[in-house]
């Protein structure tokens, strides 16, 4: 399956490249294109902070996907968009349809703001994973098991929210006590594991030191 990641944020955050490393490892860098990763501050194109970490990890395009749509379309095939906001869900059956999958480069934010429709609006055909809002890589890797493995989003499972354990301590009683943070998003189980990215619970402790 070919991934595009339209990187919509204003440089490569460590969260977000952490997340672009976990699809990495599961598409492959052959399978895997970087795209928007420009930007004009006055007047003149720059590369985004960050940029050159992606070299690693698949093609880079420093132009955004309206700009190369036509060149991508006639290279892999017809593009489809996964967006939350889209009216039909992603099936099997559209990996006859679709070359490539196009997801937003965003950390998500709660409650959505409907970042991937407002960036994209109606130039791409448009499929969605459900409606609640996935980490990109996690969308990434829904989008594999139904194009390459054949599964229906139905036969997947799902824990809406994590909690993830930073720091535990005793309180004044000698009771145990729990440092945590909630991530707000929806997260694939695969036997019965929540999957995470490589080195997420370790990145966030570190942000709470
Ligand atoms: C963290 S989400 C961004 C969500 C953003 N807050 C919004 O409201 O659109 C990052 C990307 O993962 C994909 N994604 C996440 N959840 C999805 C879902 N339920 N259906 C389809 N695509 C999803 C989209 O391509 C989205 O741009």
């Amino acid at each position: 399956m070919k991934v595009i990641i339209e990187h919509l944020d204003d440089e490569i955050y460590d969260w977000s490249y952490i997340e672009y490393r976990h699809i990495y490892s599961f598409v492959g860098k052959e399978n895997l294109i970087f795209t928007n990763l420009e930007r004009n501050e006055n007047g003149k194109n720059n590369r985004i902070k960050g940029y050159e970490k992606l070299k690693d990890l698949g093609e880079l395009k420093v132009k955004n996907i309206k700009k190369i749509k036509t060149d991508i379309e006639k290279k892999y095939g017809k593009i489809c968009l996964l967006d939350p906001k889209a009216e039909k869900i992603l099936s099997p059956k559209d990996k006859k349809e679709f070359g490539v999958f196009l997801f937003g480069g965003i950390l998500g934010d709660n409650p959505p703001r409907g970042r991937t429709e407002k960036a994209f609006g109606n130039l791409f055909e448009k499929k969605n994973l459900g409606n609640v809002q996935m980490s990109t890589n996690t969308a990434v890797l829904v989008t594999q098991q139904i194009i390459d493995e054949g599964l229906d989003f139905s036969d997947l499972d799902f824990v809406d929210e994590i909690e993830i354990i930073l720091d535990q301590d005793t309180d004044e009683q000698g009771k145990p006590r729990n440092y945590s943070q909630i991530l707000p998003y929806r997260y694939l189980v695969i036997k019965g594991k929540p999957i995470l990215p490589d080195g997420l619970i370790e990145y966030l402790k570190q942000m709470d030191e």
